[in-house]
């Protein structure tokens, strides 16, 4: 039997918490508050950046967003970054990626200040994950973290193979499930022999933007695939890298696309802005 992953449950169980959790921290002083920069006008990003804005709403968390010119020169994106770190009503700074090519990304996410940096993408926190330290850590890893547990999927000794070495996603999981003590592999586009690793993993992670690419004959039986991919296909249906019809019936357990790993980005996105109101409220 396999199991269907339900992450949009179990990231609504999560949001009912933290709606809770946020209750609790106002009637202590705390009001927490995220701040969104989004450049140009990327259709999905824009998608992206009103879901964050409906599930603060939601939570209770305040919001502001900023919506700058694909034009904008990196010193006034910079400028905007430094006001928002000197501001003490905001809890939380997100830069939406991605941004226009003339603008240097790397250097914007390292002048959000390490304590707002909720999605965990400033090299300080990075660093505190890869040594097991309490960070931030970044939202689709720490999602994909959270289903395990819901799903007491154990990671230890297991051998974990994540496909995608991207910033955001692949490189933050090696440290989440290596500090969960698993065997962890990387495998990517210039991967050889790529059906040979994929075969032995207990546990499959696939982020790397390809519809349908993982295929049944890729994995082991009963193996854990979890399906970070959000692909559009011609018809303009939505659709994971992992031919989720074929996989399905030799997976142990298996994320769908949509409804698996995408509503626990933002949930756990939700989790990190009251993290960083508690954590800068904490002397006062
Ligand atoms: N673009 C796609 N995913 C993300 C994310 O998790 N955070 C930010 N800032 N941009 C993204």
């Amino acid at each position: 039997m396999t199991t269907i992953i339900n992450g949009k449950k179990v990231s609504q169980k999560i949001r009912e918490e933290l709606k809770e959790e946020c209750e609790e921290i106002k009637k202590q002083g705390i009001i927490p508050k995220l701040a969104v920069i989004m450049v140009g006008d990327n259709p999905a990003s824009k998608v992206y950046v009103r879901n964050k804005n409906k599930a603060c709403q939601e939570i209770g968390i305040e919001y502001e967003e900023y919506f700058l010119k694909s034009e904008i020169t990196q010193e006034k994106l910079i400028e905007l970054i430094e006001d928002l770190n000197n501001r003490k009503d905001i809890n939380g700074i997100l830069l939406q990626s991605p941004i226009p090519n003339h603008l240097d990304i790397n250097e914007a996410f390292r002048k959000i200040s390490p304590e707002k940096d909720v999605d965990g993408f400033h090299p300080a926190n990075v660093g505190k994950l890869i040594l097991n330290q309490d960070t931030f850590v970044s939202c689709t890893p720490y999602g994909i973290m959270k289903l395990f547990a819901e799903y007491n999927i154990d990671l230890n000794g297991k051998h974990v193979v994540i496909l995608g070495r991207s910033n955001i996603v692949g490189k933050p999981l090696i440290a989440c499930c290596l500090n969960r003590n698993a065997t962890v592999t990387v495998c990517h586009s210039k991967t050889e022999n790529l059906e040979e690793h994929t075969k032995k993993a207990d546990i499959l992670i696939v982020a790397i933007g390809k519809a349908n690419f993982v295929k049944k004959e890729m994995i082991k039986d009963g193996a854990v695939i979890i399906d970070v991919g959000i692909n559009r296909t011609d018809e303009g249906k939505l659709t994971g890298d992992v031919d989720f019809e074929n996989v399905k019936d030799v997976a142990g357990y298996i994320t769908p696309v949509p409804g698996g790993v995408g509503p626990m980005t933002i949930a756990m996105l939700m989790n990190n802005v009251i993290k960083a109101a508690r954590l800068q409220n904490k002397n006062n």
